[in-house]
């Protein structure tokens, strides 16, 4: 591994739904000068990175995720004179900027979809994936959408149906047609040109389907959604994916320290693995760790599990919430309690990889709860009650304690969690013992020592269930770390570093961190005691 301190390996990156982060225009829905003004903010957090959710045109049906335009910004979030604005100004700060590219499917209103549907002759009826129906008229094959429902949709006038993985409003791309590959791939130049540190591809093993398009083989067992009923093998991963992604990164390499990170479609770890390398993505994400369930043994399991797939050639990345999940502050917790989430937040910010924080993280944001009918995301719309969508993790971000939680001045397109006048930024800010002064004293912290932003990971055998602790080891310096999982005291026995010379075999240990609170001092072997859910970061 280079010794080279890189910004997206050593860093923290901060993810960012634009709909809700700031409002500035009094529309309701976030926007770039919104995120400006807040850039003071994130670097006074920590943070090295921000990943933008899409900003290109979009209808939003799926918002932002459904591209009208690749290479432009949509107007509700300002203009591309605002984008190179946050692009300088972040750069200022020493804040990257990743965007998010979705191109695996257009919106339906895009210029070459309605092109497309013009006639089979038309150039760009190609783009898209359409088929004759079977020979009795129906579906071309069983693909299902994981947003409900056939993957096909019909279309009267030309007889043909086209394929969608997510809603009908978003038709996926002929990725095999050369001139689709072409214009895709010039994209990314375009935003590389601009300044832009990165991507995060969306969904990008899901770019290639089988050319054949057969069906899908039945998967044992019963299963209540009817995507669920088929092993993806022939809609999903197609060999076809390496070569490309070979591609994307030698664009991507041609600029200095870019980098780019995957989404890997319903793939699991070992799979999303394969997809990361150095002519490969940098990263990829997985929710084994975010999907954990609660405990020291868990944790650790999953996080041992995704840390030895990258072994030395690779550097992990760790998310506890992003814009589809509900947030970890629910997931974990009853009540406002923030006790498991600083816990949360200890594990997070000190394991080998890089963190990835969502908005509102660092404050234990809680989803808000929307009735039916105040209900925006497809899914939700679509599977309610089974499944209330993903507008819970999406309410627009808590500044403080004024009207709709210092988002905007108007009503905002998802309403505020009635929680904000208590909690919001500029009360945790105030408040010493809160979650978010936690989160900034750890990565300030992580940011200071080598061995927590470098090290390499090993985890001690569980001499407790309910304690999680791993050495965290570089060439200048180690680092232990104690986790409780639990709501009662433990102590937790500490041994001595390793010697790093060994006429110095008697080094002692420097306590950093204990139970809630910043300290400094020094520490031989023996027990380290941890409040309930208290951390302990030892470093020599
Ligand atoms: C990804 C996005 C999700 C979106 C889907 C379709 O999974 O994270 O928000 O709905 O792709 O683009």
């Amino acid at each position: 591994m280079a010794q080279q301190k890189l910004w997206w390996q050593h860093g923290i990156i901060y993810q960012i739904y634009p709909r809700s982060f700031h409002d500035t225009n009094a529309d309701g829905i976030g926007d770039l000068p919104g995120i400006i003004q807040h850039l003071d903010y994130l670097q006074d957090l920590g943070v090295d990175g921000i990943w933008l959710s899409p900003i290109n045109p979009s209808p939003d049906r799926d918002f932002g995720y459904d591209v009208s335009d690749y290479n432009a910004i949509d107007p509700k979030f300002g203009t591309m004179q605002d984008f190179d604005t946050l692009l300088t100004e972040a750069h200022q700060r020493g804040i990257h900027i990743i965007l998010d590219l979705v191109l695996n499917h257009t919106s339906d209103l895009h210029p070459w979809f309605q092109e497309s549907l013009k006639s089979r002759e038309n150039p760009y009826h190609d783009w898209y994936l359409w088929h004759d129906p079977a020979p009795d008229g129906d579906y071309p094959n069983n693909w299902i959408s994981i947003f409900g429902g056939p993957a096909w949709e019909y279309n009267r006038e030309l007889n043909q149906y086209y394929y969608h993985m997510f809603t009908p409003q978003q038709p996926d791309l002929n990725w095999r047609n050369p001139q689709v590959r072409q214009e895709m791939l010039d994209i990314f130049r375009f935003w590389l040109d601009r300044g832009v540190d990165g991507f995060r591809l969306d969904v990008f093993n899901e770019y290639f389907k089988d050319k054949d398009f057969r069906n899908n083989p039945r998967k044992p067992g019963i299963h209540l959604l009817p995507f669920d009923r088929y092993e993806h093998i022939y809609d999903t991963s197609q060999p076809e994916m390496f070569p490309l992604l070979k591609e994307i990164r030698g664009i991507v390499d041609s600029y200095p320290e870019r980098y780019v990170v995957g989404e890997t479609f319903l793939a699991d770890a070992v799979h999303a693995r394969l997809y990361i390398g150095p002519d490969l993505l940098h990263a990829g994400f997985d929710y084994g760790y975010a999907k954990s369930p609660w405990g020291a043994r868990s944790f650790g399991n999953a996080i041992a599990f995704w840390d030895a797939l990258h072994g030395e050639e690779a550097w992990p990345n760790y998310f506890l919430n992003n814009h589809d999940t509900p947030r970890s502050s629910v997931r974990y917790v009853t009540g406002e309690n923030d006790a498991r989430l600083k816990l949360l937040a200890g594990m997070h910010l000190t394991v080998r990889g890089t963190p990835y924080l969502y908005y509102g993280e660092e404050i234990g944001m809680r989803d808000t709860r929307y009735r039916r009918r105040e209900l925006q995301d497809p899914v939700g719309k679509r599977y309610w009650p089974l499944n209330k969508g993903r507008d819970g993790c999406r309410s627009p971000m808590q500044w403080d304690a004024s009207p709709h939680a210092g988002f905007s001045s108007a009503q905002p397109w998802l309403r505020s969690n009635p929680d904000y006048p208590q909690r919001n930024v500029q009360a945790q800010s105030e408040d010493p013992h809160s979650l978010y002064h936690f989160y900034k004293q750890l990565i300030q912290l992580r940011r200071e020592n080598p061995a927590l932003y470098a090290g390499a990971l090993d985890l001690l055998p569980l001499e407790n269930e309910l304690v999680l602790v791993y050495k965290r080891t570089a060439a200048e310096q180690q680092a232990l770390i104690a986790l409780n999982f639990s709501n009662r005291e433990q102590e937790v026995s500490v041994p001595a570093p390793e010697a790093k010379v060994p006429e110095n075999e008697s080094q002692a240990w420097q306590l950093l961190f204990a139970g809630n609170d910043l300290v400094n001092s020094t520490f031989s072997e023996g027990n380290v005691h941890l409040p309930p859910y208290g951390v302990a970061i030892l470093i020599a």
